[in-house]
């Protein structure tokens, strides 16, 4: 079927609920491999988001599709009531991975969906202490069930499903770009910090009883680095110091690396950039490389044994799906055999040097930031600090035109847009990107802002 007569049936049956319809017209793109998308044309897309970071390895990854074949050959299904190898040495695996990060013992829940594992993280801690209010940053995503969308901060998500009861305490992330108290770095005394411990001076502020030594929030949701927030990356010692609070009222810290772990920041999970350690983890997307949907938990064994967590819990008939267990077994099996944070970290600074180099010569890149292969560019005003979010979206779409030319041959560029104004690109390339590809990519985003400008007039054409 030609892309028209797709894109007729899509309006007449498709639900627009989804986020499809970002883009209008849809694109639609019939083959994937490596780092390229193609469309019904054959124009390859250069992908610098990959798929929201769910694809470091690669679309068509061969060693993960193997891993995938073998096991549609052997056990395809099984329902999850039951045993199956793969999906116990996963979670020993993970279990040991986070022991030796963490220093703790634990024990992994496997979910399919990310906003699914964070409920299970909400279920789980809800049965620990016996109450069900948290906080969680500004800027924060968790995901779209009920349960995540309580505690995401953009009230976009919840607007048209009624009363919250359970809606999260929402706290300044520390975005010091733009911080939310208009402190500088340099000299604001981790400030921010300063203001979330005072909601524990007093009853007075609701969230203690200074009588009783007890919190109304027994959780905190965090984001190492925020994702769909605009890869905002909070200073070296945030969190030890967030987590002296958290520590001091009881206030459990729920890990949600869902987009971040697996290296996307040059370490396994986010988290160990900042130096502290969570009660609970969560984690999707790149364990299996977004090849066949695996998400879970990790959490401290006080809080999850099977007497405190007893079986039916929780529980999805896909939760721990065979194939899923297998392709994110053969991932972090794959992962083991490289020297994976060396070769992120490199690779980042060598792409957020050129990143730097290239803003340089544009007053409407306003901030470039990176960790590992989680890099941002905030497209501002010719200021260098009012958001546009017109001139982010032109970009965006020029990308997808499939218009721009590298040494002669035809291509597009696939970006994403977050940040609180909708003006950050998020770049998530692949770990295999070459130094070539790098500058490449590079080269191919700021043909995108110069068509981008030159439509909004602000470059002369030629
Ligand atoms: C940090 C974070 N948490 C949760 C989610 C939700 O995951 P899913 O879309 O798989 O439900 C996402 C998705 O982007 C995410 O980035």
């Amino acid at each position: 079927m030609d892309d028209r007569e797709l894109l007729e049936l899509e309006k007449e049956y498709c639900s627009f609920g989804d986020t499809v319809h970002y883009s209008d017209p849809p694109k639609i793109f019939r083959r994937s491999e490596g780092q390229y998308l193609y469309d019904s044309q054959g124009t390859p897309y250069f992908d610098l988001q990959m798929w929201y970071s769910a694809s470091s390895f690669g679309y068509k990854n061969e060693n993960l599709n193997n891993a995938l074949k073998k096991q549609l050959d052997t056990l395809p299904q099984l329902a999850c009531q039951y045993l199956h190898e793969e999906k116990v040495l996963l979670a020993a695996k993970i279990g040991k991975l986070a022991k030796d990060r963490f220093g703790e013992k634990g024990r992994v829940h496997f979910n399919v969906g990310g906003a699914q594992a964070v409920d299970d993280a909400i279920k789980l801690i809800r049965n620990h202490v016996g109450k069900n209010l948290v906080f969680a940053f500004m800027g924060g995503y968790h995901g779209r069930t009920l349960g995540a969308s309580a505690i995401t901060s953009s009230y976009r998500y919840r607007r048209r499903y009624g009363h919250f009861g359970d809606r999260g305490l929402f706290i300044p992330y520390p975005y010091c770009y733009r911080c939310y108290y208009g402190k500088n770095l340099d000299d604001c005394g981790m400030y921010c910090i300063k203001q979330f411990e005072k909601l524990f001076e007093t009853e007075y502020y609701g969230v203690w009883d200074a009588k009783a030594k007890k919190s109304e929030f027994f959780a905190f949701f965090i984001e190492a680095v925020q994702g769909t927030g605009g890869y905002v990356i909070p200073p070296k010692n945030y969190f030890k110091e967030l987590k002296k609070v958290c520590d001091k009222y009881n206030i459990l810290i729920v890990d949600d690396e869902i987009q971040m772990a697996w290296f996307r920041t040059g370490k396994m999970f986010a988290i160990e950039n900042f130096g502290i350690s969570p009660d609970v983890m969560v984690f999707g997307k790149a364990l299996t490389n977004g090849l066949n949907p695996l998400s879970g938990i990790w959490a401290r064994e006080e809080l999850i044994t099977p007497e405190k967590f007893p079986p039916g819990s929780t529980h999805s008939t896909f939760s721990s799906n065979t194939l899923g267990t297998a392709v994110a077994l053969a991932n972090l099996e794959a992962m083991e055999k490289e020297d994976l944070e060396t070769k992120v970290n490199e690779k980042g600074e060598y792409m957020l040097g050129l990143l730097r180099e290239m803003a340089k010569k544009y007053p409407q890149i306003g901030d470039v930031d990176g960790l590992g292969l989680t890099l941002r560019i905030e497209i501002c005003k010719e200021d260098g600090f009012t958001p546009d979010r017109e001139l982010c979206d032109e970009i965006f779409e020029e990308g997808l035109q499939g218009n721009l030319n590298y040494k002669g041959k035809k291509y597009g560029l696939i970006l994403d847009v977050g940040g609180y104004y909708k003006n950050v690109f998020t770049l998530a390339p692949i770990f295999d990107i070459t130094k070539d590809e790098m500058e490449m990519s590079v080269d191919l985003f700021e043909q995108t802002l110069i068509n981008a400008l030159k439509k909004q007039g602000a470059l002369v054409s030629g």
